[in-house]
């Protein structure tokens, strides 16, 4: 278990780059084994779940090949695919594991996959997948903890999605694509990563047409071809270097990002009293001299995302007064509640509703990532945090002065070089494989 010495209290300032979309990239790497021809993948992000990925693709058959000029560029082809059935162990932690199903499904008309792992947020059904699967003619199963499906031809299909999902929407768009005829997604989810996997698969001549509405129109084509294409900025990443600089008081220059996808995370960063300045491909984030408190619910994009929910809500904890935020994505996305409280914010959930009463500022404390965005919540959190002693202006170092956020490898599954690019902004924190290494470090380097 790895995990992250933070000292808190200093505003990050400064540049950060961010990397490409962990949720576009594992849509996109599982769409490229579709042609049997060579498919060049740049902005590949280099965390743990796309690693599972990659690892889950080589041990079915498809050639995988880093870039030695460019450790984010990624050379795969799927021609010498033999294997039905993905059963790496990693494959199994992760949630986007199910992309596999459309991706083969579409092209061999048959997978097995193990069901998918992910973060623990509540119930995360696969109801609308199996829907989509049994609407394009596939039969599906659910048995010793693996999905099958198999189909002796795919043809287009009318689908209404009973819920917006944007794991179904993508995986239904993997198998239409290569299915005869015409296929129409509505209710389909519109996040920009859906939008960057439909322009894939139409670089390798898939006809679709509507991502990024609630309607999709596929018409079925015979086979897909080459393709170099280049993943689009990772918003979810963005969005919490956002936040870092709301909740640190600090002054950060968030770079080579798509504006328009954080426009929910800026309306509400300047509701916060925040500066944001919009360029064409970054967006500088000034902290105000405080954070006025104001109510968040989560919705599918163009909502606020969920998966900045933890980020947002731990920012308004230290906030002029009292703020909601709601949850109506996931039904259990709350766990890291009880950790921020560790630090000594004062929130209670009921409901889906978290109910924020701000305090003055958190304190160190050892706290459980529990999942991944919770897990850098935890993290801005802790950067943010002011020890008892420094705020009564005595000396330091005596007193636990740091936090520890145990389980990093949950929050490495999306972050690339998060201690280090948090470094370069400043902020005091450290990665350690396991506790023993932490007693071997001398924290004074932190000063
Ligand atoms: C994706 C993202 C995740 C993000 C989420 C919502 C990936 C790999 N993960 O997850 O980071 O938090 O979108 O933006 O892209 N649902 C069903 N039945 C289904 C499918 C979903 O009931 O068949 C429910 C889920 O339980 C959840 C809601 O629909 O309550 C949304 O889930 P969905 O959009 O599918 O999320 P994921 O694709 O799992």
């Amino acid at each position: 278990m790895s995990l992250y010495l933070v000292h808190g209290g200093k505003p990050l300032k400064g540049e950060v780059e961010i990397s490409g979309a962990k949720n576009a990239a594992l849509g996109i790497i599982a769409a490229s084994i579709m042609t049997d021809e060579t498919v060049v993948i740049h902005n590949v992000p280099m965390v743990s779940d796309i690693k599972a990925m990659l690892n889950a693709i080589a041990s079915i058959g498809a050639f995988v090949e880093q870039s030695k000029d460019d450790p984010h560029t990624y050379t795969i082809n799927g021609s010498r695919i033999n294997n039905m059935i993905v059963e790496t162990e990693q494959i199994k932690k992760i949630r986007a594991s199910y992309y596999l199903i459309g991706a083969l499904l579409g092209k061999y008309n048959e997978a097995q996959v193990p069901l998918p792992g992910g973060c623990d947020l509540g119930t995360r059904g696969i109801d609308q997948h199996e829907k989509g699967f049994s609407a394009l003619g596939a039969r599906v199963g659910i048995s010793n903890g693996f999905i099958s499906v198999k189909a002796d031809r795919l043809y287009g299909t009318h689908i209404y999605f009973d819920k917006v999902s944007v794991g179904a929407t993508i995986n239904v768009m993997l198998a239409a694509v290569l299915a005869e005829g015409k296929t129409v997604i509505e209710s389909a989810a519109k996040e920009p990563h859906v939008v960057d996997i439909a322009n894939f698969l139409n670089s390798m001549g898939a006809n679709i047409r509507g991502a990024g509405t609630d309607n999709i129109r596929i018409t079925g084509v015979p086979k897909l071809h080459a393709s170099e294409y280049t993943i689009i900025p990772d918003q979810i990443e963005a969005g919490t270097f956002m936040m870092a600089a709301a909740i640190t008081g600090g002054d950060i220059l968030v770079k080579n990002i798509i504006p328009k996808h954080m426009d929910c995370v800026t309306g509400k960063l300047r509701e916060m009293n925040c500066r944001v300045e919009e360029y064409d491909d970054s967006i500088r984030v000034i902290a105000g001299d405080y954070i006025r408190h104001t109510n968040v619910q989560t919705h599918p994009y163009p909502g606020f995302p969920t998966d900045m929910q933890p980020l947002i809500t731990v920012t308004l904890g230290l906030a002029d007064g009292m703020s909601l935020v709601t949850e109506t994505v996931f039904d259990n996305r709350f766990r890291y509640v009880d950790e921020i409280r560790n630090m000594g914010a004062k929130m209670s959930v009921t409901g889906t509703t978290i109910n924020i009463n701000s305090v003055p500022n958190y304190t160190p404390a050892n706290v459980n990532a529990c999942d991944l965005r919770a897990g850098a919540a935890l993290v801005i959190a802790a950067l943010s945090a002011k020890s008892p002693r420094e705020l009564e202006d005595s000396p330091i170092f005596d007193v636990p002065m740091c936090s520890i956020i145990e389980q990093a490898e949950l929050v490495e599954r999306g972050y690339e070089y998060f201690d280090e690019k948090l470094r370069a902004l400043g902020g005091y924190i450290y990665r350690f494989e396991n506790r023993e290494d932490i007693a071997k470090f001398n924290i004074k380097q932190f000063a």
